[in-house]
């Protein structure tokens, strides 16, 4: 089969999980429009992905959520659905226009109460919270520029309480991560990240590949299980 005839069958399963088991959302629809009447890039989860982070908050019973790059809130709205009511979720967006229209966004969707949007480069943002002792967070999904994401992993681990899960988006990039002649900068981005995840011993990894509406790609998935050495 051709590349096309690939992603179309790739889209096609995905369509038909999403109208099966995830159906329809008019918050999120809504979500989806004003993004794209904002002209904001089509890059937020696919919908059977925001679902999964739903459903991972869920099995973990986490309370407290960081999120690195929000978009319009697309990802934000699916995880922050899975909190109770005593949850949080901070998400850092370095984009004023996506800021403001993700808050616009978590707004329609009723959590404005559960959700803050920091404006701001995310390396910074982190760097706020640990400098103010930030409550540690649980759940952690790390969605923004890729060539930074070993230093988001740095910081990230400041901020984090025993048993906490780290979810890296877009780990796999059309197979560019084990390709030996691509070099491009989210690419190396991404390889720092795990290699910086495997020399860790506190946290224990793996990473899967992915393929549907949004093409070949990937998710990692880390548990921060610091021993007595560590802490
Ligand atoms: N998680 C979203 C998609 C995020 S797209 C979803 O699935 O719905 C990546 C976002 O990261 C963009 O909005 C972009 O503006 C933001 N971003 C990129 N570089 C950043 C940086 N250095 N600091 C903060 N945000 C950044
Ligand atoms: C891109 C970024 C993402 O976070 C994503 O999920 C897909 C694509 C991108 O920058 O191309
Ligand atoms: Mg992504």
């Amino acid at each position: 089969m051709d590349l096309h005839t690939t992603q179309q069958t790739w889209s096609r399963v995905d369509d038909y999980f999403a109208d099966s088991l995830v159906g329809n959302d008019p918050v999120l629809d809504m979500v989806l429009r004003s993004s794209a009447e904002h002209g904001l890039p089509a890059i937020h989860v696919a919908p059977t992905q925001g679902k999964l982070l739903n459903l991972l908050v869920r099995l973990h019973g986490s309370q407290r959520i960081l999120e690195i790059g929000t978009l319009a809130g697309y990802s934000t709205i699916w995880l922050a659905r899975a909190l109770g009511s005593g949850g949080t979720l901070v998400s850092l967006e370095g984009s004023r226009l996506h800021a403001e229209l993700a808050r616009q966004n978590i707004e329609s969707a009723g959590l404005s109460e559960l959700v803050q949007v920091m404006e701001g480069a995310a390396v910074d943002s982190l760097d706020l919270l640990i400098d103010q002792g930030a409550q540690p967070f649980d759940f952690v999904f790390i969605d923004a520029d890729k060539e930074n994401n070993d230093v988001y992993l740095e910081r990230v681990l400041k901020l984090l309480r025993p048993g906490a899960v780290i979810i890296g988006d877009n780990v796999v990039r059309k197979g560019g991560v084990a390709d030996p002649d691509n070099n491009e900068a989210d690419v190396q981005g991404v390889r720092r990240f795990i290699k910086r995840m495997a020399e860790d011993s506190r946290l224990d990894s793996t990473a899967i590949q992915t393929v549907g509406v949004k093409g070949w790609d990937g998710f990692s998935i880390s548990i921060y299980q610091p021993g007595k050495s560590d802490e």
